[in-house]
């Protein structure tokens, strides 16, 4: 096993790309989704339920983490993989978006943010060089920039002015996470859903140099259609040789298009929140376990699904225990969801390196079609 961290790509398929990256705490096979484990699990699941699923990689908040139980804390514990007994990659964002996402309890300027707690209203700031310190804590093995991500619809120019400070930030944050072999840092690029801006924002990030570049700044209120339209061009703006991440998307069918234009990671919380709401993805589309239609009916959700909620349980037994508030609705629909994406990324997965992914992707939206039936 190398100490170092370094990327394969071992097959494209039109702008789609499928390969391996090496990290010291083992491979993550690309295109990859990343379960999120916000405040150190994964809700309402066990992290080896979750390696059961198929993930390779999970990704945890500094954001949470600092306030709660604290960077320095885990750190003292032997680092979050001990903590939360995850020995595998983790992937840590670097705690800016989440702070934007705090609305007015919080102030921006060059130097960084601060701004008060949501748990008990406690100021803190947050700046590039504190960013790289509290992930360097954590152990995180994947690095993010900090940076700051404005909420869509914004004008060109207070897209720019943004998207430039998150590039003086993420040369500071390339300047305080120094070298750390075994370890990577990552650059996000941003710039809206504007070309000029999106090129301008990668040609920064290229010349500072990342193990590996996000698209940021997406999937915030701009719609699918603009995001795909945005993604049609944003990743060649990006290095061949080194992982594309996009953050925080998405749905299914966010994924798979994320994938037909070349991006090979992602994170969401749909799959794990959706499940303690009684929300199933299928290949069939959304089921709302919910729905009195479930109440009498003894099949499973999906019967080609081989998760333990569809190997075990059937729907009249889902909806009976989601209505009476028991804990195990949450697991069951949990683990059935994110088996169900990591399924669908190791589809992906073959039907690139196999050269067939627009039969895959038209197999994908027919089974939608068709609905639950
Ligand atoms: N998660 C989703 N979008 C973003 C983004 O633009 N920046 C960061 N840091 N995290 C994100
Ligand atoms: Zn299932």
């Amino acid at each position: 096993m190398s100490d170092r961290f370094s990327f394969t790509l071992n097959a494209t398929d039109g702008q789609a790309r499928t390969g391996v990256i090496h990290t010291p705490r083992g491979e993550i096979r690309t295109p990859a989704f990343m379960p999120v484990g916000t405040a150190a699990t994964v809700k309402a699941m066990l992290p080896e339920s979750v390696r059961e699923t198929g993930a390779d990689i999970l990704l945890g908040n500094t954001y949470h983490l600092m306030l709660r139980p604290g960077a320095e804390r885990i750190d003292r514990l032997g680092g979050l993989h001990r903590f939360m007994n995850w020995d595998r990659p983790i992937l840590t964002d670097s705690g800016g978006f989440q702070v934007m996402s705090l609305g007015p309890l919080r102030k921006l300027t060059e130097e960084g943010v601060t701004f008060a707690s949501h748990i008990d209203g406690s100021k803190h700031h947050l700046t590039p060089e504190r960013s790289m310190e509290i992930q360097r804590l954590l152990g995180s093995d994947i690095v993010m920039c900090f940076d700051e991500c404005p909420a869509l619809p914004a004008s060109d120019e207070d897209v720019a002015k943004s998207m430039r400070m998150s590039m003086r930030w993420a040369q500071r944050s390339r300047d305080a996470f120094g070298d750390r072999p075994g370890h990577a840092l990552f650059g996000i690029m941003q710039g809206g859903v504007t070309r000029e801006l999106r090129e301008e924002s990668a040609e920064a990030l290229k010349a500072i140099g990342f193990d590996g570049y996000a698209i940021g700044g997406l999937a915030v209120g701009e719609g699918q259609e603009a995001m795909f339209r945005t993604l049609d061009y944003a990743p060649g703006f990006l290095p061949q040789d080194k992982p594309r991440y996009l953050m925080g998307v998405g749905k299914p069918d966010d994924i798979v298009g994320a994938v037909q234009r070349g991006v090979d990671m992602m994170d969401c919380v749909l799959p794990s929140r959706s499940g303690r709401t009684g929300q199933a993805w299928t290949r069939r589309g959304q089921i709302n376990i919910k729905n009195a239609r479930h109440q009498d009916d003894p099949r499973p959700l999906d019967e080609t699904c081989t998760c333990p909620a569809c190997r075990s349980y059937s729907r009249a037994y889902l909806h009976h225990v989601f209505r009476a508030g028991e804990m195990i609705s949450g697991m069951l629909l949990t683990w059935h969801n994110l088996h169900y994406y990591q399924d669908l990324m190791a589809g992906l997965r073959a039907a690139i390196a196999e050269g067939r992914l627009d039969a895959f992707v038209a197999d994908f939206h027919a089974a939608r079609a068709e609905g639950d039936i």
